[in-house]
């Protein structure tokens, strides 16, 4: 594909429904994972221009932090901690409106107001998670569960 992303303005759906296909074309036939991560987050830092969307990696029982854009961020999480480590334990996708409300949310960014982190599942286990924070409360709802799913199936891991 072409270097450069094109950018949709409307609605939530309509960014997805853009940028989704594009991300497709940044990995189809590239094995290298890291590679992948870090055009998946640049494709959504560029169309939604989120605080802060990066992934977490499964390594010897931590999530330990890969490729991400915005502030800097804590480099590792036990499982059970904060909303990725829910995630991860749970193994489902945590929508959370108000991360003050969330027991346990551990704070990166002081600007963070609310955040979702979707597993990524491989068999039945969990590989890492992709986490994405708004300065926004309650900016992320069921519509960014089912598109970011759908992205997170596109990793491949070797
Ligand atoms: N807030 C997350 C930690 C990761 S940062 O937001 C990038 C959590 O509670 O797990």
């Amino acid at each position: 594909m072409a270097e450069d992303l094109s950018i949709v303005q409307g609605t939530k759906e309509e960014k997805y429904q853009s940028v989704i296909p594009q991300i497709k074309a940044l990995v189809e036939g590239e094995p290298d994972l890291v590679a992948n991560l870090a055009n998946i987050v640049a494709a959504l830092m560029e169309q939604f221009g989120w605080l802060w969307v990066g992934f977490y990696l499964v390594k010897e029982n931590q999530l330990v932090l890969a490729p991400f854009q915005g502030p800097v961020a804590c480099t590792r999480i036990r499982k059970g901690r904060g909303v990725c480590g829910t995630s991860w334990e749970k193994a489902v996708t945590v929508i959370v409106p108000d991360v003050e409300k969330f027991p346990g949310h551990i704070a990166c960014s002081s600007k963070s107001r609310s955040e979702i982190v979707v597993p990524i599942i491989r068999g039945n286990k969990v590989m890492g998670v992709l986490d994405v924070d708004s300065d926004q409360l309650a900016a992320f709802d069921e519509t960014d569960k089912h598109f970011l799913e759908e992205i997170v199936d596109l990793i491949i891991f070797e």
